[in-house]
């Protein structure tokens, strides 16, 4: 049996913001299915910043070709198999891209577990590049210890809102978020707990955290990079840590990518700067989904998930994401 696949292509690459002429849109059969293969329906896609890295040529993860679906993780339900060990009904987690039916060889799937937590919490609260990615870079690259004090930039995002939360989980004694507008330092500090929050869209972000932060800063877990690093980096204290998990500010310019211009601050205060990618920890996956899905069970971690529809509206859900349009896991149903 054949199903109507529904899908966005990449007709051209972006240069800065995409708009409608980079995308089009297209619906054809399911090609039958060969050894090895599953048939997936995809539920949910995971709208992730690194999906507009992949637009641009040879780009920074790996890109998405011209007429091509857009790379994008998901979660579904296996329709057919011709796979050993996934059967009809398991629902699976991977790269399902930008469509609403995929064929997908069965070793890039993971059968999910769905006593463990709901199906969506696998791209949001436990997924790999949310949950698993401000875990790593919270506990194992900013090494977050009691009484520290920790900001997060991009903070009422997917990667950022788990950060800032598992750093108060990892024992921080202040929990500073940064982020785009007022309803979402409100979001901050009224939802996840954040001990305050800066509006860099309308508050100077030196200023504050002179204010918020007096004795300076101990970890900064950076999603955004570009002046907000900078405003940091003169701020830190001996032996801070400044953890580069993304910097989303530079992501449609990417030929133009700007350093920081305080980096000898790192020098005066004998600091770190380290960057990571959530692969290089594939071999602790596990422990970080045990610590997270026993922080979500318990009530002490949050995950907002704001959940858009058709699969049509994935070009208009990226520019959403690059433009703070969603408070937490920005997610489309197909
Ligand atoms: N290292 C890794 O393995 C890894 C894995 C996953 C994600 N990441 C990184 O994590 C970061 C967050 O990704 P995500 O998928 O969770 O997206 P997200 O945080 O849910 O959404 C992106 C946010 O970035 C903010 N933003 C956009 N342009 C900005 C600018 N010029 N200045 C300041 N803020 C800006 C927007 O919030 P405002 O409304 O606040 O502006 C938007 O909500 C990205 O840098 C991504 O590359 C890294």
């Amino acid at each position: 049996m054949t199903y109507i696949n529904k899908k966005i292509i990449l007709k051209s690459r972006p240069t800065g913001r995409p708009n409608d002429s980079n995308f089009t849109y297209l619906e054809e059969e399911t090609a039958p299915l060969e050894d090895g293969q599953l048939l997936i329906k995809v539920d949910l896609l995971g709208i992730d910043a690194f999906i507009r890295t992949t637009l641009d040529e040879g780009g920074f993860h790996q890109g998405a070709e011209i007429g091509g679906v857009i790379p994008a993780l998901g979660i579904g339900q296996v329709v057919q198999s011709k796979a050993e060990g996934f059967a009809e009904g398991d629902y699976v987690f991977g790269p399902m891209c930008s469509q609403s039916y995929a064929v997908m060889p069965s070793f890039t799937m993971r059968k999910l577990d769905t006593s463990v937590a709901e199906p969506s919490a696998f791209l949001g609260a436990l997924g790999l590049t949310t949950g698993m990615t401000a875990y790593f870079g919270i506990v194992d690259v900013g090494r977050v210890k009691p009484g520290d004090t920790v900001v997060v930039s991009g903070a009422a995002g997917a990667v950022g809102s788990m950060a800032g939360q598992i750093a108060r989980l990892s024992g921080a004694s202040k929990v500073i978020g940064i982020a785009g507008g007022p309803h979402k330092t409100k979001f901050l500090v009224d939802e996840l707990k954040f001990d305050a929050a800066i509006d860099y869209k309308n508050e100077n972000v030196g200023a504050r955290l002179d204010e918020l932060a007096p004795d300076g800063i101990n970890v900064f877990f950076d999603n955004v990079g570009g002046e907000i690093l900078d405003d940091v980096l003169m701020r830190i204290v001996l032996g801070s840590r400044i953890v580069i998990c993304g910097a989303i500010s530079q992501y449609e310019k990417m030929t133009e990518v700007r350093g920081p211009k305080n980096y000898l601050k790192l020098a005066e205060r004998h600091s770190s700067i380290e960057g990571f990618a959530v692969f290089h920890f594939s071999a602790h996956y596990p422990r970080a989904e045990a610590q997270l899905a026993d922080w979500l069970r318990s009530g002490d971690l949050v995950m907002r998930e704001q959940i858009e529809h058709g699969v049509e509206n994935f070009p208009a859900m990226l520019n959403m994401l690059m433009t703070g349009g969603h408070h937490g896991k920005l997610l489309l149903k197909v």
